[in-house]
């Protein structure tokens, strides 16, 4: 009878701490969903800036006299500036911290917008957007990181592909705002500066994440941090063991790692899967349709200057919805699976651009309208959210921040690319030559991720980085073995 049954109070006051745990964890849910909206906001503003020139593009032409090398050079001011602020964020975010980071992002986020739309000449814009691109190098960067070292480990992927969600509402935002605001590219621009001050807010109120405190010996504040985020006592055993794993983690790293050790034979494979795939991110010609989707829309037949930004803003949406559908899927049928499917679907969407936009007839503009729409969908769930998603998850521990660095830098450059290159070879080889080119890019993604890709769905990170350690190809590593085991 005893053992059965607890007095009132004791019994009282099990149910009551049980209900007060379950308080804690709801609030601490809150509370890294908070970290990620606010992280989030730079990721929007990483859309934003991208897609704002769709909508503005037209009424720059109409003011500017502008050849396709200054338009391509403008557009690609922000691919091109952001390639230099991810290239700044790898060695500064280490010393100076990835709150103080994202705090200067938002400084020139705000900056760049408040220029652009005073801009008085074409290369004033251009400056400016570079300024922009510097701000969204370091937060395409900074801000990932900063959501993965708060976030409790299980939720990481799922917290990551958020960021790529966010991504997609700047773009659909900024299209938004090109409709609302057709007859002004100064108030288009100038609408930046909002997301860029809820982040400079959100940032400010911000803590450093426990494991920069950490790294640079400030373990009373890293303390500190993890108490905030779980919303435990500073003393909580939970805080206590948290806090032990980042510092044995933290001392473990001896030196940080080196250019030579990403050549290394072992890692030489995660380096080659992650550029490659945000090549072919890049090259299926992504960007081509975002920065210039009206453009793309009119070559296609849409005579109104209208419904060529409302057909804009339809990309936008696909874009969003089926972004949700990629987060669905991602763990359930693999990212193999996924990226065939993505490949298959965006080149088979590319060509039928690419035949509509090559014959003048217009029976074929429909052709061209559901090519968009098919593209964007394949795109958006698929190879949109993989080269990021692989990208946090295929670099041993010892090198995981640096491949990622030159993996976002291959991602901004090959934008930079595509993005300057649009405007001149349309020009020589028309809008069908053009799209027949990234058809055949995405053909080319079915080989690669044939011969290459592994699969890492389901397969925690140390079974991958001992996959890459043994040697075997890299290709080989398959997820069965846990799926069994966790099925
Ligand atoms: C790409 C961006 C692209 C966006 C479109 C991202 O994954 O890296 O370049 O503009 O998807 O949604």
């Amino acid at each position: 009878m005893k053992a059965t049954s607890s007095p009132p109070s004791a019994r009282w006051r099990t149910a009551c701490c049980a209900e007060a745990r379950q308080l804690t964890s709801r609030k601490a849910q809150m509370m890294i969903y908070f970290i990620a909206a606010i992280a989030g906001i730079a990721g929007f503003l990483f859309g934003f800036d991208e897609g704002v020139i769709a909508g503005a593009l037209h009424l720059l032409r109409g003011e500017f006299t502008i050849n396709p090398f200054d338009e391509g050079l403008m557009t690609a001011a922000v691919p091109l500036g952001a390639l230099g602020g991810a290239l700044l964020a790898g060695r500064t975010t280490e010393t100076y911290g990835r709150r103080a980071l994202l705090l200067v992002a938002g400084v020139l986020f705000a900056a760049g917008a408040l220029l652009s739309a005073a801009a008085g000449a074409v290369w004033i814009l251009t400056a400016s957007r570079l300024l922009l691109g510097l701000a969204v190098g370091i937060a395409a960067m900074v801000a990932p990181l900063y959501i993965s070292e708060s976030a409790p480990a299980e939720k990481r992927g799922m917290l990551v592909s958020i960021y790529q969600l966010a991504i997609t509402l700047g773009i659909l935002g900024a299209y938004l705002v090109g409709f609302a605001f057709s007859e002004s590219w100064r108030l288009m621009f100038v609408m930046g500066v909002l997301p860029a001050l809820a982040l400079l807010v959100g940032m400010y109120r911000m803590g450093d994440t426990p494991r920069w405190l950490a790294l640079q010996g400030r373990t009373e504040e890293a303390r500190l941090a993890i108490a905030r985020i779980r919303e435990l006592a500073p003393h909580d055993p939970a805080v206590d063991a948290e806090l032990a794993s980042i510092r044995q983690a933290a001392q473990q790293r001896t030196r940080p790692g080196t250019w030579a050790d990403l050549l290394s034979p072992t890692v030489r494979p995660a380096l080659v899967v992650g550029m490659g795939l945000f090549f072919l991110q890049q090259l299926s010609g992504i960007n081509a349709v975002i920065y210039y989707a009206p453009t793309v829309f009119k070559e296609a037949g849409f005579n109104s200057t209208s419904t060529q930004i409302l057909a804009t803003v339809g990309i936008g949406v696909v874009n969003v919805g089926m972004t949700f559908v990629g987060m669905y899927l991602i763990d359930r049928i693999g990212r193999r699976r996924l990226l065939f499917i993505g490949f298959a679907g965006t080149a088979l969407s590319l060509g039928m651009i690419a035949l509509a936009a090559a014959t003048a007839s217009e029976s074929l503009d429909i052709l061209a309208t559901i090519g968009m729409v098919l593209y964007i969908a394949a795109f958006a769930a698929s190879i949109g959210p993989l080269p990021w998603v692989m990208m946090s998850e295929i670099f041993p521990l010892k090198v995981r921040s640096l491949g990622m660095s030159v993996t976002s830098l291959a991602n901004w450059g090959f934008n930079f690319l595509v993005v300057f290159s649009f405007p001149i070879l349309v020009s020589s080889i028309g809008l069908g030559g053009v799209f027949a080119v990234y058809a055949l890019v995405c053909a080319a993604g079915l080989v690669f991720t044939y011969l290459l890709v592994p699969e890492t769905s389901g397969v925690s990170l140390e079974e991958i980085e001992r996959h890459l350690e043994s040697g075997q190809p890299f290709r080989t590593l398959d997820a069965a073995p846990v799926r069994v085991a966790t099925a």
